[in-house]
């Protein structure tokens, strides 16, 4: 999809859909109220092109709802459509990109491939924000997991111009648009990860992939494999990796821009599990297709790492993503293994499916071992964290305020949803061995992703952390009017957020 921020009149523009926005400012709070709309634009022409079906009680402008009109009266596009916000006194820009989604995803099954969104010019949004979040919105639902389909017809929408008030202060606004560009292809860059299936991507090609992606964007990358896991000591994650036939991978992302002061360094760290089978403690085969999304935690911090080359943030980052296939063999690791990881403290294997622990605990010593000062990972770690917060909220632990505060803040920018679940000394007892130092899972059922977060908790020491389970949103399981079903490249914008709110 080609874009481009076009600071002209939306009426004169010939294009096959145009698409603005209408939000309802009445305050009643019964539903059979009549709205009161109004089209987010200062232009009279789509107001008035509009003005008698919004009147006309037969479009509520509820979040998400279309509208649609062919030949527009005034207008030169050959179609308008309107897309709700809801109530103007809770509108936000998140609801704007998804509203920006729904116009994309309305086009592509009826084949319109060319498409003008006017960014809504009202105090109810800021200009700069709402334009990032048109653009961010509309790449985002461009994204069809369709690749491997032969009867895939190219349903991309090929040309997005994004529409902006001619009064607009140019500069910031193409500046936040170019923003937008970068975030939403970024993550459209990580769910394209995250959709390959197991037998295409292996450690060794989603290190090659990362490859490609440092050489496009100038990233420094390197992607070691069994005998750095050996040299490193790095027993847990080659525990993982041993009982695969595929070597893993250890891919390391260095962004060090000119001028950035010396710390922090900042350390994204990602599960890259290209396929859990549960290993000797095999999965049920029901649903066990899903387990390619395992690498979603590296897939994110790999299109993070895209982002933040391009936006060019003053401030160090390094990314390690721990990258294996959890398999069982005659070769792999065992329930009972003690092993020793690369810090030194020894573990017993009680469930040979908790591997995403054991791959991280090496990966957040290494990176501190880098010079890494503050740490964030993000893995699909536990079906305990699904059970707790479904498939809408993360899970997050942070054993620092101040970097959660930085985390809380990125967050509101990015509209990613977290809940904070504890990582507090008490659940240590759980994953306390009588044979090693800790074990790898939490003895019981219960509260299963902080005792996960606890056995991570083990190899940060000191160093500021913020721990991301993302199990339960990595993948989509429903399409959403403004998202294809399947890989959801969240937390991507969040952590670009997160390294951004350090830039010096
Ligand atoms: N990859 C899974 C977690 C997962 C579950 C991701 C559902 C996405 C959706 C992880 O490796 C795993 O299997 N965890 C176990 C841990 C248990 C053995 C302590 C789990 O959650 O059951
Ligand atoms: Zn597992
Ligand atoms: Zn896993």
């Amino acid at each position: 999809m080609k874009t481009e921020l076009n600071f002209s009149d939306a009426a004169a523009i010939a294009t096959e859909l145009l698409v603005a926005f209408a939000v309802d400012h009445s305050t009643s709070k019964d539903k059979d109220a009549k709205p009161e709309l109004a089209l987010l634009t200062t232009e009279s022409a789509l107001t008035t092109a509009a003005q008698d079906v919004l009147t006309s009680g037969e479009f509520k402008g509820s979040a998400n709802e279309t509208l649609l009109l062919h030949s527009p009266s005034g207008l030169q596009a050959k179609r308008l459509l309107v897309v709700g916000l809801g109530k103007s006194s809770k509108v936000t820009v998140n609801d704007l990109r998804k509203a920006a989604g729904v116009a994309v995803r309305f086009s592509k099954p009826r084949a319109i491939r060319e498409l003008a969104i006017v960014i809504p010019n009202s105090e109810l949004l800021p200009l700069g924000p709402g334009g990032r979040s048109v653009v961010e919105g509309a790449l985002l639902a461009d994204f069809d997991p369709d690749t491997y389909r032969s009867d895939r017809k190219d349903q991309s929408i090929d040309s997005l111009s994004v529409i902006a008030p001619q009064k607009a202060d140019k500069a910031a606004l193409e500046t936040a648009f170019a923003e937008g560009v970068i975030l939403g292809e970024s993550q459209n860059f990580t769910r394209s990860l995250v959709n390959e299936p197991g037998n295409v991507l292996t450690p060794t090609v989603l290190g090659e992939r990362a490859a490609e992606m440092a050489k496009e964007v100038g990233l420094k990358c390197e992607v070691y494999s069994t005998e750095k896991l050996h040299e490193l000591k790095m027993g847990a994650f080659w525990a993982v990796s041993q009982g695969s036939v595929q070597p893993p991978a250890l891919i390391v992302l260095t962004y060090e821009p000119e001028g950035a002061p010396s710390e922090p360094v900042l350390g994204l760290i990602g599960k890259g599990i290209t396929f859990d089978t549960g290993g000797i403690s095999i999965k049920p085969s029901e649903g066990m297709e899903k387990m390619k999304y395992d690498m979603g935690g590296a897939g994110a911090m790999i299109g993070a790492m895209r982002a933040i080359a391009l936006l060019k943030p003053k401030v160090k980052v390094i990314s390690v993503c721990c990258s294996a296939e959890n398999m069982p063999s005659g070769s792999a690791y065992k329930p009972g293994d003690v092993v020793t990881a690369m810090s030194g403290k020894t573990i017993e294997v009680m469930n040979t499916d908790a591997e995403g622990r054991m791959v991280l605990a090496d990966g957040l010593h290494y990176a501190q071992q880098l010079g890494v000062t503050h740490l964030i990972d993000a893995a699909t770690l536990t079906g305990a964290c699904v059970v707790a917060l479904g498939m809408i909220n993360a899970g997050v632990f942070s054993n620092n305020e101040e970097a959660y505060s930085h985390f809380v803040e990125a967050a509101k920018i990015s509209g990613d949803r977290f809940w904070r679940l504890p990582e507090e000394d008490d659940y240590r007892d759980q994953i306390k061995s009588q044979i090693a130092d800790i074990m790898n899972t939490g003895g019981s059922r219960w509260g299963g992703a902080t005792t996960a977060a606890m056995f991570l908790k083990e190899f940060v020491g000191e160093t500021p952390w913020i721990h991301l389970d993302i199990a339960g949103v990595a993948w989509l399981e429903e399409q959403k009017p403004w998202m294809a079903k399947g890989p959801s490249g969240t937390p991507v914008r969040t952590l670009v957020e997160w390294v951004r709110s350090y830039s010096s």
